[in-house]
């Protein structure tokens, strides 16, 4: 079941090759949605300068030999060369009966089907996990919802920070409050201040200078980084409690986020420890990596410094130590050789292009990512408060996530109770926490991922405009179209009907679903499904409102209406789904 544009494609193709020759039987005919007709092909103008011609004649030429017959009604030349087509409404009837036939609404199944690893979420024990890690987690989730519904075999990846220097603080800290301490309690509610607590300790106590028998804190963290390197069995136990008690914090934020992530995802930076010896030999034996001011480096080719200098990605300190780099070369090598990946996307901040980038080049300069293997970082932008500034409290510390969710369902429910007074408290309840926290990722999967965007929960929760509660209101609203239909006994027809405009410019709308999903799965871009998706609801909208269904007097065309409303239905739960938003029943 080709979706417009391909069908379109096809034909003209074949009429490039006829008119001009078998070397144009690839050329893009550049279907684009038009103003004036339901499509314009723009090629004529290119093909005219490859051929040396008049783009007029060679639109001429290509009408000529075009077959559309069955697709459309014969284009009209505008312009320099314009095809402008409008599509035959039978045919857009024939397609739109067969989406209604198609479990997949139209995702065309690939032809090879790709093993996707995706590196998301990724928050750190016993640090922040705020509203940053709100959206590498909602966006990489939307990604590998996406990717499972086009056939894809997706591997989740959450590349948690769970090794590192300041775990020598932490974990002494932990052994100072006691592991079962209201302090301890807050690796569970509120990370952060834990990680402060800890961090201040420290401070101080290396601000005070170090005590004569080394029993400071700042001294006892120290050693404690190496005691944990060296594999000490008690600094193990006390790491893994901290580790454990910070999971069940970042499972209760997937919970209530609705994301896909469960500990069977988890790969922290700690899993690679024991390939980091390893990655650095080999790296310097094949002579990518070398020793300089102390530390081994690799300098992939092409990064140069202010000074002109090659740029140096630490892979191995010159105390010994391995960082964060060393860990993603490591993982990275996993993820091909042993996980089979054919395209690894990194769902992180923005601010680390550089270090991703050097990653993945030093990564291909070993061999450790053939030129088969497509990697990306899909780059996240900033969430900013209504001062433009990163968001965060009126303290100034970094606004917890669970807070600000809380937050969100809490204005849904005030929201939901004004709207709906006459549904029992429970089913009010869910529904404040379908449009609360669908609003919050639908604002976030909304905007671009690596451009920034103000957290405005009013504008995220509003019943209009781009965003969930205005989808949710959309199925909320058919579904309610289908149970009175029930009651009176009006049934949808197999074929859904498409005959005045408003129809067909729904059904136009259905039919772009598919493409729409794979552009989705191919860029990594959630926000064009969002602007899809709003799209349909509006065209709903107006087809609602031309074209009445149970109020209609035709028994055939009030059927055929309920199965394009139906239809309709179907596309958006199953776009909100790839979104991670959930439908409510009725709102
Ligand atoms: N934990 C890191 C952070 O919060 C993100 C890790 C991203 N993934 C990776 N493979 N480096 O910034």
């Amino acid at each position: 079941m080709p979706a417009p544009e391909l069908a379109l494609t096809e034909r003209f193709q074949s009429a490039f090759a006829a008119a001009f020759g078998p070397e144009y039987a690839d050329a893009d005919p550049i279907i684009r949605p038009s103003q004036f007709a339901d499509f314009q092909c723009n090629a004529a103008m290119g093909l005219a300068k490859r051929l040396g011609r008049k783009p007029r004649d060679i639109a001429a030429e290509i009408l000529a030999a075009v077959d559309l017959e069955d697709v459309a009604e014969t284009p009209e030349i505008a312009g320099p060369g314009f095809l402008n087509i409008r599509l035959r409404t039978d045919w857009i009837a024939a397609q739109v009966a067969e989406l209604s036939g198609d479990a997949h609404l139209g995702a065309p199944a690939p032809q090879r089907p790709d093993t996707v690893v995706i590196d998301y979420s990724a928050p750190n024990v016993a640090k922040e996990m705020h509203v940053g890690h709100l959206r590498t987690t909602v966006v990489g989730d939307s990604i590998a919802r996406t990717l499972e519904k086009l056939g894809h075999t997706v591997i989740r990846q959450n590349h948690i920070g769970d090794w590192g220097t300041p775990f020598g603080m932490l974990i002494e800290h932990l052994l100072e409050v006691g592991e079962d301490s209201a302090e301890a309690q807050l690796l569970q509610t509120d990370p952060n201040a834990f990680y402060q607590a800890a961090r201040a300790k420290f401070d101080a106590a290396d601000q005070a200078g170090p005590a004569p028998d080394g029993g400071d804190f700042a001294s006892r963290a120290r050693s404690r980084v190496a005691t944990l390197q060296s594999g000490d069995a008690e600094s193990l136990r006390i790491w893994s409690q901290l580790v454990e008690l910070s999971k069940q914090y970042f499972h209760r934020i997937y919970d209530m986020l609705d994301v896909t992530l469960t500990d069977q995802h988890l790969a922290g930076e700690s899993t690679y420890n024991d390939q980091l010896e390893a990655v650095c030999r080999d790296l310097e034996d094949a002579g990518i990596a070398r020793v300089s001011d102390g530390a081994l480096c690799v300098f992939p080719a092409g990064f140069v410094g202010r000074d002109e200098q090659p740029l140096p990605l630490i892979i191995r300190k010159s105390d010994g130590g391995y960082g964060y780099a060393t860990t993603d070369l490591a993982a990275i090598r996993h993820r091909v050789r042993d996980l089979g990946a054919d395209r690894v996307a990194y769902v992180v901040g923005a601010a680390q292009e550089l270090h991703f980038q050097m990653v993945f080049s030093a990564a291909r300069e070993a061999g450790w990512l053939p030129a088969e293997v497509e990697a990306q970082h899909v780059k996240i932008g900033s969430v900013l408060g209504e001062d433009g500034k990163i968001l965060r409290t009126r303290s100034g510390s970094s606004l917890r996530l669970m807070a600000l969710l809380e937050e969100a369902v809490a204005t849904a429910q005030t929201v939901i109770d004004e709207l709906r007074p006459d549904l029992p408290a429970p089913e009010r309840a869910q529904i404040a926490r379908d449009i609360g926290i669908g609003g919050v990722k639908y604002a976030d999967l909304s905007t671009a991922h690596d451009s920034d965007y103000t957290f405005d929960l009013d504008r995220m929760l509003a019943l209009t405009g781009n965003t969930a509660p205005y989808l949710q209101y959309a199925v909320a609203r058919i579904r309610s179209i289908g149970r009175k239909a029930e009651t009176q006994g009006v049934t949808a027809a197999e074929a859904p009907q498409v005959v005045n405009d408003a129809e067909r410019a729904l059904a136009l709308q259905l039919l772009e679903f598919g493409p729409t999903l794979a552009a989705v799965g191919a860029e990594y871009e959630p926000h064009r499904l969002c602007a899809y998706l709003f799209g349909l609801a509006q065209a709903f909208t107006s087809f609602y409102e031309a074209s009445p269904i149970l109020k209609e007097a035709d028994a055939a065309t009030r059927a055929g209406r309920l199965a394009l409303a139906q239809l309709t239905e179907r596309v958006l739960v199953e776009g909100l789904d790839a979104l991670g938003v959930s439908a409510p029943q009725q709102m």
